[in-house]
């Protein structure tokens, strides 16, 4: 083979190489280009380089010598277009597109939001004072809503206008069926399974179909108390709020008993707490029905009782002089995160 011939094509390889690697517009394109032309088996500088044995003794220097260069020149041609493309980033930056250089996202940590933090405060001191943690369905009859707790039949409370009535709920059921209004459905669960005495508390969710604003908001959780013994008194109810209040809120707090009126106790009150100044009202209490009694199989005769329901969110809102309830719901972590 002539000397000439030789040189001409190693000329025209890295041409044509040259040209490939700077066409190639992503990372699989390059790598094509570089089987195609530095590929070990047969790559096309291989197969040029099979014309060395060809060549006259006298001109094997030379070609030789050219061979060597081609060779470098084309493979500096693919690493400065390897590192083109990584220099441009983006989707293709590297080989697959992952730069471990870069350092990481981050992960941020949460925490407990402020009214599942109410609610483990309230168990714990509640705990402490001798009452256990009951649990009702979200999902509840008429029954355990309101004819047990001593509502009558024509009672607004029942209205469908004050309540989410379900209809699916109701066809699987046989009978009306509500996402319950309050948390007094416990009470008449726990002493239908459980004689006298029952000491407990029950924390959770309740649904009105209120027009969301700062103090009302569709969804919200109560603090049910229940407490059936022998000789049960007010005095009793009393001292449990208060001890409490003050665990709760600590420092000076005074409990405030307004006459109302509730279906399922007798007498009724309103309860208001005083903490930093001003009254808060905070829910309902009284003394157990004796048709409430009745309804669950217990004897008024032998035991009394207390029931309190008291809103978490105002507890809540209170210690921490929120003023709107919408706020524990927004999901805005600039409020949350406060806590
Ligand atoms: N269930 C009442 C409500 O949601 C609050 C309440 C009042 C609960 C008096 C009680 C109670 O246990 O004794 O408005």
């Amino acid at each position: 083979m002539a000397l000439a011939d030789f040189l001409a094509d190693l000329d025209s390889l890295l041409t044509s190489a040259n040209a490939a690697f700077a066409a190639a517009a992503d990372s699989d394109s390059l790598e094509v280009a570089r089987v195609e032309f530095l590929g070990a088996k047969s790559g096309r500088l291989k197969t040029v380089q099979q014309g060395l044995g060809k060549i006259d003794k006298p001109d094997k220097p030379a070609a030789g010598k050219k061979l060597n260069e081609v060779k470098k020149a084309i493979t500096a041609a693919f690493e400065q277009a390897q590192q083109n493309l990584s220099a441009g980033g983006g989707e293709d930056a590297g080989d697959d597109g992952f730069d471990p250089t870069l350092p990481g996202r981050r992960a941020r940590l949460g925490h407990i939001h402020p009214i599942t933090q109410t609610i483990e405060q309230l168990k714990e001191i509640m705990g402490r004072l001798g009452f256990s943690v009951a649990e009702g369905p979200e999902v509840e009859d008429k029954w355990h809503n309101f004819d047990a707790l001593n509502i009558p039949p024509i009672h607004p409370a029942r209205s469908e206008l004050d309540n989410f009535y379900l209809a699916t709920a109701e066809k699987a059921a046989g009978e009306p069926m509500l996402l319950r209004s309050q948390t007094s459905t416990v009470q008449i669960r726990v002493m239908e399974k459980t004689p006298p005495p029952v000491r407990i508390i029950s924390l959770g969710r309740v649904y009105r179909p209120d027009t969301a604003d700062a103090t009302h908001y569709p969804m919200f959780h109560q603090i049910e108390g229940l407490m059936v013994d022998r000789g049960v008194t007010m005095a009793d109810l009393k001292s449990v709020l208060r001890l409490f209040a003050s665990s709760f809120l600590g420092g000076d707090v005074h409990i405030r008993f307004r006459p109302s009126f509730f279906p399922f106790t007798e007498p009724s009150v309103e309860v208001d707490i005083s903490w930093q100044g001003g009254w808060m009202e905070m829910g309902g209490a009284g003394m157990i029905d004796p048709n409430v009694l009745r309804a669950v199989g217990y004897d008024p005769d032998e035991v009394t009782g207390f029931a309190f329901g008291l809103g978490v969110e105002r507890i809540c809102m209170s210690r921490h002089q929120v003023t709107d309830i919408r706020e524990f719901y927004r999901n805005d972590v600039r409020f949350l995160e406060q806590f």
